[in-house]
């Protein structure tokens, strides 16, 4: 994977965000054949969240929910399964036909809409706004994507993230064993690296032919574009374990299918939750 970088105008962040759009529209019959996502799985009443991500947002029962970057719906669909009344967002069409035909299948009464997320607008407000797991980064202006959290929560509603930590950016997707080598430096989030073939992580090993666009965002801006939409944050947490193995030198947790690093040396991933204040 050859990476770049470049400043950009209007126009070309159109264009990243539309090649972002095909690749994951590409990535989708992939992801819905693979092991790591395992449809057959959920098919058979398996929920797609992990404890991080439930005991993070709490018993759901009775609430309505919005998932933004909810990909082919399965973690929506498990929030419908604990008893919320869920709606899942993505901008890739290829997304949501797959999480509409699976929620249909199932007979779920989840609801998909395809929108890119910073100028998302379902004109009505939810209980709860979850994102969780690879979201940050395909984002170019954390500002906008915060405001449509803040314009979807009902006053006194609660906003949940789970994220890798944004120091991980720096060693980008190193699988050769080189170790500790710096690739990206951490503060450049105004450009966004540019991978000339993007693979995935399903299987790395394979190339999806298309060029991705990412942005490192510092967990200090996480915490500004959320403090400047208007929420109230309750809680910054840094966990020293992740639920993939984006570099080589990671060893696998002894929860199974989670990762972190020999004696924990820094955090590797980070849960935020906030609150919409009641005017
Ligand atoms: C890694 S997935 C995250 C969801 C979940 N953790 C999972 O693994 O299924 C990232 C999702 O973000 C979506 N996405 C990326 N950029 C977006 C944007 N600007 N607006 C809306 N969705 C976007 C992609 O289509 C993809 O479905």
């Amino acid at each position: 994977m050859t990476a770049s970088r470049t400043q950009g105008d209007a126009g070309e962040h159109a264009a990243w965000l539309s090649g972002n759009q095909a690749m994951w529209d590409a990535r989708v019959p992939l992801h819905t054949a693979s092991d790591w996502y395992d449809v057959d799985g959920f098919r058979r009443g398996e929920l797609a969240l992990d404890d991080l991500e439930r005991s993070g947002v709490g018993d759901v029962r009775g609430r309505s929910l919005l998932h933004l970057q909810c990909h082919i719906g399965l973690g929506t669909l498990s929030w419908t399964r604990l008893g919320a009344d869920a709606t899942g967002v993505d901008f890739s069409g290829e997304a949501i036909i797959q999480a509409r035909a699976l929620a249909k299948d199932l007979g779920l009464p989840t609801r998909f809409e395809r929108a890119e997320v910073s100028s998302c607008r379902l004109n009505r407000t939810f209980d709860v706004c979850f994102t969780s797991w690879g979201v940050l980064m395909w984002l170019p202006d954390l500002a906008a994507w915060a405001r449509t959290i803040a314009v979807h929560l009902h006053p006194g509603g609660e906003f949940f993230l789970a994220e890798g930590h944004p120091h991980l950016f720096i060693w980008d997707d190193v699988r050769d064993g080189a170790g500790y080598l710096p690739r990206n430096p951490y503060f450049a989030h105004q450009q966004p690296v540019i991978d000339s073939e993007a693979s995935t992580y399903v299987d790395p090993s394979m190339s999806i032919g298309l060029p991705q666009y990412r942005w490192n965002h510092p967990l200090s801006e996480v915490v500004t574009a959320v403090a400047a939409a208007g929420l109230r944050i309750t809680e910054l947490t840094e966990h020293s374990r992740l639920p993939w193995q984006p570099l080589s030198w990671m060893v696998p947790d002894q929860d199974p299918g989670w990762w972190r690093i020999d004696r924990d040396p820094f955090p590797l991933s980070f849960t935020l939750k906030a609150v919409k204040e009641k005017r």
